[in-house]
């Protein structure tokens, strides 16, 4: 275990705002969580690509950082991969798909840990991590030991788990059980995989996500981000064939309960925000759903282009957008 006092957050969020965190700790062991008290409810963080420190954090910063992974053969098609929570995600991806391991090629380079991949569930390209994932230990601060906690009670759904909910602020992720095939299984009908072949190898795959993304989302090393912003907003059907009626153009993707997901980037480029800047923070150029921080960005400026972005949709289109990312205040709450 080892902590670190009043530290820049730079490092410790892909958006990069020049706050000061009081301490960050870090665990390598369940031993070590065993043996740490906090009078207040720590963050838990990754590689925080979807954290946003908007004030000086004054609770304590926790990661998880061992990062070991164990592989059993759970049936001669199918072997259980237990990975510890501070494994790199596209590490995990690249590496199932070197051992042909079927199941989260479509996941490649979605920044973060493999701790944080069930809290929002990440998804990407029609397959999200419920699909593979079997369970998740979750160390608990007030129990005092690992829960597993299976994958039906996880509360999985489009960016959500019972991690945000139920279990937020509880405790710390510290492993996660992902069951993956030997057998091909190609998810290929998103657009952009569109054109590849029924039989297409998982390396394929793999390659065709990892360019599709380097074509519209900035890599948070070169251009500070943290993925999309918002959550695409999943309305009632009724509600779509009104907007429809009066915005023809306007795209939306049915789901299995008969509700329809709209593309927030559509509703904020229509609002003109492709690319548009408050100083120097910006909805990106190729991708409005991003935003960016050009280098100097404040949390005063992206507070003015959330809110200026959820006010205008709000009124165009009677659709409130929910912020994806998290955004603390220096108590670790979120503001939004
Ligand atoms: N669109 C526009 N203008 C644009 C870009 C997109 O109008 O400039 C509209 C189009 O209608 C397009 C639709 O948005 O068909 C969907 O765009 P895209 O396929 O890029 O997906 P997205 O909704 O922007 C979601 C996820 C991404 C994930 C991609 C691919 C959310 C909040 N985001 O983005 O996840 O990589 O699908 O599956 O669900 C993330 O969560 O951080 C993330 C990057």
């Amino acid at each position: 275990m080892r902590t670190l006092t009043n530290i820049s957050a730079v490092p410790y969020s892909t958006f990069r705002f020049n706050a000061q965190l009081a301490t960050v700790t870090e665990f390598g062991s369940v031993a070590e969580l065993e043996n740490f008290h906090s009078d207040t409810t720590p963050v838990v963080l990754g590689e925080g690509s979807n954290t946003i420190f908007m004030q000086d954090l004054i609770a304590p910063v926790c990661r998880f950082v061992a990062d070991s992974k164990t592989v059993t053969q759970l049936d001669p098609q199918h072997v259980l991969v237990h990975v510890e929570a501070g494994h790199n995600w596209h590490q995990l991806v690249s590496w199932a798909v070197e051992q042909q391991l079927w199941g989260i090629e479509n996941l490649a380079l979605i920044p973060g840990s493999v701790g944080a991949a069930p809290v929002q569930n990440i998804g990407a390209y029609g397959v999200e991590l419920a699909d593979s994932c079997l369970y998740v230990d979750f160390y608990h601060w007030q129990q005092r030991k690992v829960l597993r906690i299976a994958a039906g009670r996880c509360e999985f759904g489009y960016r959500d788990s019972v991690f945000k909910h139920t279990l937020a602020g509880k405790g710390i992720i510290v492993a996660v059980g992902l069951c993956l095939s030997k057998q091909p299984a190609p998810v290929l009908g998103y657009k952009g995989l569109d054109h590849l072949s029924a039989d297409a190898a998982i390396n394929t795959i793999f390659e065709q996500i990892i360019a599709v993304r380097s074509s519209k989302l900035p890599a948070p090393a070169v251009l500070a981000n943290c993925g999309s912003f918002f959550k695409n907003p999943v309305i009632a059907m009724q509600q779509y064939t009104a907007l429809k009626a009066k915005h023809a153009a306007i795209p939306g993707f049915i789901q299995t309960d008969n509700t329809v997901k709209v593309p927030a980037a559509w509703l904020i480029e229509q609002q003109g925000f492709k690319g548009k800047c408050y100083g120097d923070i910006g909805c990106y150029k190729l991708q409005p759903l991003v935003v960016v921080n050009h280098g100097a960005g404040t949390p005063a400026q992206l507070e003015q282009l959330v809110t200026a972005v959820q006010q205008q949709v709000q009124a165009a289109y009677g659709i409130q957008l929910e912020a994806e990312v998290r955004m603390l205040n220096a108590e670790g709450q979120p503001i939004r």
